[in-house]
């Protein structure tokens, strides 16, 4: 394990300084690219090759969504979205865990269009098989309670969170489909003609740009199931905060801007949310953004949620709090790469970010039927990795792992508001390290 895990950590180092540059490109390309060390750092464990349920072999294969092509619910590029199914076995049977993937969102017409060569954009560059694990592992140890639910990790493509509509497509030059709801929409059509309309348990999850999709479509799946079907939500790092950059900028409200408008986003958010907003102050699109983040949307959401964040997010350090234009004379730049290297003042200012992270969850603490995991660690997506979900090296808050906590809170075996205390205190944190070579 601690060998593997190694293994691990250098690969990432080396990928750290090879494309750190590339990253550092932009907001999108970012996540695309974490979403692939995620990947790797996924399968970097193959010290267990004898056990059967090692999920190095455990791969899945891909699905197109059939109905698809009758509604036009296209990737960006007009190829098929798609979404890998394991079925459950056992107790697990009727019960359902569906996965979003991560991996930004796109807010101009060229951003999107290179996502069109990507599988962020395109089946046709999606693998044919994937590794599950972490909560979507198949074994107990690395997943107890999940284990051996139907499983379904759901593919990204439209560049919008799974909620961009088609009257915003480009009318005339470059061809790109904005059908994010659409494919929800096909998505769910076709896992419910599967065995998901008859399920007993379900339980919506994703992570990063997955994770504001769980949010944005929680309260939907929960109106797609029987009244006697337990459902419940989970976002993971997908808690992103409404918060000013270094220099008082709105970097983030006004990327989230250029997506709502570019990719007619409105449409899909919480009308509740929506509602609440006073159409008088300031016309709809700009109330509706509010809607677009997950301190607005919490509000609203009537199904029990539950959040994996991390305080310190790693994304949310180096694209909303210090974008890369923001630190024009490089005084973040190894702070920004690696939390050892901040200084006291940078650490103040982390700290603040913090603070307004634990600001914008205050009501929903309250909130009997929410949970949360909000960590001390410098990571991002934090629940499909086995080393991070559920092994002997996970990070914990009161000894519990995350995935203890989401199991606990899940099956109401207890309230769960598991809020770390401020870095560097927790030990089990193992923070990102982008600087190392
Ligand atoms: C950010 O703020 C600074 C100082 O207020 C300003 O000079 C700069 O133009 C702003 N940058 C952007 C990208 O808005
Ligand atoms: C933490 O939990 C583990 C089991 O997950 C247990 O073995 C250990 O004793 C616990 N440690 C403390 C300090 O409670």
């Amino acid at each position: 394990m601690a060998n593997s895990r190694l293994r691990g950590l250098t690969w990432w180092r080396k990928w750290a300084k090879k494309d750190w540059a590339i990253t550092a490109v932009g907001f999108s390309l970012t996540v695309f690219l974490f979403t692939l060390i995620s990947d790797s750092w996924s399968r970097r464990d193959d010290s267990k090759l004898n056990n059967p349920f090692d999920h190095t072999h455990d791969l899945v294969d891909l699905t197109l969504v059939r109905n698809a092509k009758n509604t036009g619910a296209f990737c960006l590029d007009g190829s098929l979205p798609g979404y890998h199914f394991q079925k459950g076995f056992g107790s697990g049977s009727n019960n359902w865990l569906l996965h979003v993937e991560g991996g930004g969102w796109c807010n101009t017409v060229s951003s999107c269009s290179s996502r069109k060569f990507t599988r962020l954009g395109s089946s046709k560059y999606m693998e044919s098989q994937v590794p599950f694990s972490g909560i979507l592992s198949r074994d107990p140890s690395q997943n107890p309670d999940f284990f051996n639910w139907n499983k379904v990790k759901i593919r990204y493509c439209d560049g919008a969170s799974f909620a961009s509509h088609p009257e915003s497509e480009p009318k005339n030059g470059e061809k790109l489909f904005f059908r994010g709801q659409l494919i929800w929409e096909a998505l769910m059509d076709e896992l419910l003609s599967i065995g998901l309309s008859n399920a007993k348990q379900a339980f919506l999850s994703g992570c990063s740009a997955g994770g504001l999709a769980t949010l944005i479509h929680c309260d939907n799946f929960r109106e797609l199931l029987p009244k006697d079907t337990t459902v419940k939500c989970l976002a993971d790092a997908g808690f992103f905060l409404d918060e000013k950059d270094i220099l008082g900028n709105q970097t983030m409200r006004s990327f989230y801007n250029d997506v709502v408008h570019l990719q007619g986003v409105a449409k899909s958010l919480h009308k509740d949310c929506v509602a609440r907003m006073e159409p008088s102050k300031a016309g709809f699109v700009f109330l509706s953004l509010d809607c677009l983040f997950p301190q607005e949307i919490i509000k609203n959401i009537k199904t029990p949620v539950f959040l994996v964040n991390p305080a310190y997010d790693i994304w949310q350090i180096q694209n909303i709090l210090i974008p890369d234009a923001s630190d024009p004379h490089g005084d973040w730049r190894n702070c920004r790469l690696n939390i050892h290297d901040c200084n006291p003042s940078q650490i103040g200012i982390l700290h603040g970010f913090r603070n307004s992270l634990l600001r914008a969850l205050g009501e929903f603490q309250k909130i009997k039927e929410g949970g949360m995991f909000i960590n001390s660690c410098f990571v991002h997506c934090q629940t499909w990795m086995a080393e991070t979900w559920h092994s002997a090296k996970s990070p914990r808050i009161n000894n519990r792992t995350i995935a203890e906590s989401v199991g606990d809170w899940f099956f109401d075996r207890k309230a769960v508001k598991q809020i770390d205390c401020p870095y560097p205190c927790n030990p089990t944190c193992y923070h990102l390290d982008f600087t190392q070579g």
